[in-house]
């Protein structure tokens, strides 16, 4: 039987997921809560965090399942009120998610399953904190304990801009995110994420991504939610995926069980690959945006038999197939971001895409009259695969300057660090 599907979001991943979700064989009717101008024909007006509405929503419409995109929403409790509502639902409980939504219970999560991650303290004051530092010393990396978006992490390389972060988040920069403060080692690497399908038992990785995080080319510039990814990293091999598997991602998942709050849904670990070996550097309760956006160009298989499957543990049951080609996502930014940046820019966008091509709309709307606008800071996930990461960069690039969108910021040096 067709399956009604309900993916609560607005970014470049909700779209990612409503373009993938579309083509499966076993959709019924497809609703994208709010979406954004890439997802118009299935939109419905509501709010990721409007949970009462949603759950009205979802009941009134038969909707068979559910697909939570943002960490905010589940860190909320949505999971929870729709399964105590007799509806099957993507993602973890609230409980579960606190792996995302405090960075202190994440930690206590890694010492609990001696999980390898940078030396930590939390603080909730400010004058501590600073003296930890000052004994500590530069380089360290400040981070506001809650959900910030991606932006509430200071990597200090002098005593006087740590110090100076610490002010900042407890003067409220990142809102309430900054109530409490983590202070950690600086690590040392490369940077890869590995997102997992889980059940709460049975893992299934996806491919591995590398994001850029920095606003700059180069890796400069400040932290942003992502300027663009690609999948996979050359230096990802088969034996540092079964170390991630078995150091970090199911000895996190027995803690999580062991606490009877087991995690399913995605679990997405940000590592570094020291010189000791990988270490976590975050989890995300959630799919990763702009990771889904290279993930799902490389998926073969059926995407909602997997969801599915997460929700009745039964994902071992599952066989999960994955393209050898190489997937590149570049961000198209409002200038500013990730500062104040300005909305409702006119975008002008390729009336056809390469066969290889695809652009997942992030921060735009529809208006009538002016067509596609900007609504957001990150604006655009332009996509493309190849067989090689040159092919597959270039083939992304070229898409990039087909997009009428002059004033857009963006890297130009996505997956550059893949080919030296
Ligand atoms: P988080 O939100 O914790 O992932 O932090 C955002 C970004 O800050 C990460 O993706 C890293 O680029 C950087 N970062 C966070 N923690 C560390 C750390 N301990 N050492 C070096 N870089 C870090
Ligand atoms: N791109 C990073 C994230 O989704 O958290």
């Amino acid at each position: 039987m067709n399956k009604n599907i309900l993916i609560i979001g607005n970014g470049g991943r909700e779209h990612a997921l409503a373009w993938k979700l579309n083509q499966s064989p076993q959709l019924g009717r497809l609703y994208v809560a709010p979406g954004n101008a890439g997802t118009k024909e299935w939109n419905v007006p509501i709010e990721a965090n409007d949970i009462e509405a949603l759950l009205a929503f979802a009941l009134a419409k038969k909707i068979d399942l559910t697909v939570v995109g943002p960490e905010e929403p589940l860190c909320l409790g949505i999971v929870d009120v729709f399964r105590e509502n007799g509806l099957r639902i993507f993602g973890p409980t609230r409980a579960a998610a606190q792996l995302e939504g405090s960075k202190a219970f994440a930690k206590s999560v890694m010492d609990a399953a001696k999980i390898p991650t940078a030396q930590w303290r939390a603080f909730e004051e400010a004058e501590p904190a600073r003296e930890y530092i000052r004994k500590k010393g530069a380089p360290c990396v400040i981070k506001a304990d809650g959900l910030a978006a991606g932006k509430g992490v200071i990597v200090a390389l002098e005593l006087e801009q740590a110090l100076q972060a610490v002010d900042e988040i407890m003067e409220g920069s990142f809102g309430l995110a900054g109530s409490k403060i983590v202070v950690e080692e600086l690590l040392e690497g490369q940077e890869v994420s590995l997102l997992c399908f889980t059940d709460g038992d049975t893992v299934c990785p996806m491919v591995p991504v590398q994001d850029h995080k920095r606003a700059l080319d180069g890796d400069q510039g400040l932290n942003t939610g992502g300027m663009g990814t690609y999948t996979p990293p050359p230096f990802w091999t088969a034996e540092l995926q079964r170390s991630v598997l078995q150091t970090i991602v199911e000895p996190t998942l027995r803690v999580m069980r062991e606490r009877e709050t087991p995690f399913t849904g995605v679990l997405y670990v940000g590592l570094m690959i020291t010189e000791q070996g990988p270490k976590v550097l975050e989890y995300n309760a959630r799919f990763g945006d702009p990771e889904t956006q290279v993930i799902l160009a490389r998926l073969q298989s059926d995407v909602l038999p997997i969801l599915w499957a997460c929700t009745e543990r039964r994902l071992r049951d599952i066989q999960i197939d994955w393209l050898k080609d190489i997937a590149v996502c570049v961000v198209m930014a409002a200038p500013g971001y990730p500062q104040a940046y300005a909305k409702g820019i006119s975008l002008r966008l390729p009336s056809t895409l390469p066969e290889e091509g695809m652009i997942f709309h992030a921060g735009t709307a529809w208006e009538e009259g002016r067509g596609y606008v900007s609504s957001g800071g990150r604006v655009l996930g332009v996509t493309a695969k190849g067989e090689t990461l040159a092919a597959a960069r270039k083939q992304a690039y070229a898409l990039v300057e087909k997009v009428g969108f002059p004033q857009a910021h963006y890297r130009r040096d996505i997956g550059l660090k893949g080919l030296k």
